[in-house]
């Protein structure tokens, strides 16, 4: 699982389409008025990273209350929620959206340096009670290319400590389980309303 990659591009296609997912889409696709006119990024940012932060959060607590906190580990990722290929189709502008932090689970999310420092100036005035906005950043890659990126800063709420928190927070074998598939991992000991990461929306500097 370490392994697995952890950003999503439009490039790629989402791991196991499941018939539940495109009846998912189907729907999402009716109920959603298609907004994608919009080309500002910050608008485009907030819908993105909102949504996919609310899907991910119902998921998760979906399946931790019905398989238990351990059947749960598989769903904290970008690529398990059937939103996100619905997204990329949505909004043709978004590159690709993942998700970082300065203690990561999957060393695949590292921060590079401009994640690091809209980290580092978060957490810096950190105030759990009242999260900072959502910036934007232009960045020039190594090869030359030019990106527009959207931060969205994202808080450990209570669901999150049965696998981000600290103590018996974490049941041994969810313990044991992040222990096998994530030998390196930093991201326990976070407490609720700490800053958790960032969920980083990509898109094409033209
Ligand atoms: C059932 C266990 C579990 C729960 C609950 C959980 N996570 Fe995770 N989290 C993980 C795993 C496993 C990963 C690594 C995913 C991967 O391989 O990309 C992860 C990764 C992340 C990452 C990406 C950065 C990194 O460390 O690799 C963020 C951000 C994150 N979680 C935030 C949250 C938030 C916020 C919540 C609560 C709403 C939450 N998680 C709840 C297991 C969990």
């Amino acid at each position: 699982m370490p392994n697995l990659p952890s950003t999503i591009t439009r490039r790629l296609s989402p791991a196991k389409p499941l018939a539940a997912a495109s009846v998912c889409t189907l729907l999402l696709a009716v109920l959603l008025p298609l907004v994608a006119s919009a080309a500002d990024p910050k608008e485009i940012g907030d819908q993105v990273a909102g949504r996919l932060f609310t899907s991910l959060m119902t998921t998760l607590q979906e399946k931790i209350a019905s398989e238990g906190p351990e059947a749960a580990i598989a769903y904290c990722r970008l690529e398990a929620l059937p939103l996100t290929a619905q997204i990329a189709e949505e909004f043709p502008q978004v590159q690709s959206v993942r998700r970082t932090a300065l203690r990561v689970r999957n060393s695949g999310n590292q921060p590079d340096a401009t994640d690091r420092a809209v980290l580092e100036e978060w957490l810096a005035s950190w105030k759990p009670a009242a999260p900072p906005k959502p910036v934007i950043k232009q960045v020039t890659t190594d090869d030359g290319t030019k990106a527009i990126r959207y931060y969205r800063p994202v808080p450990v709420m209570a669901t999150c400590l049965a696998c981000h928190g600290s103590g018996n927070e974490i049941a041994p074998n969810v313990r044991a389980a992040i222990a096998r598939d994530y030998p390196q991992d930093q991201a326990v000991d976070f407490q609720e309303g700490d800053l958790r990461g960032a969920i980083v929306v990509t898109f094409d500097a033209e």
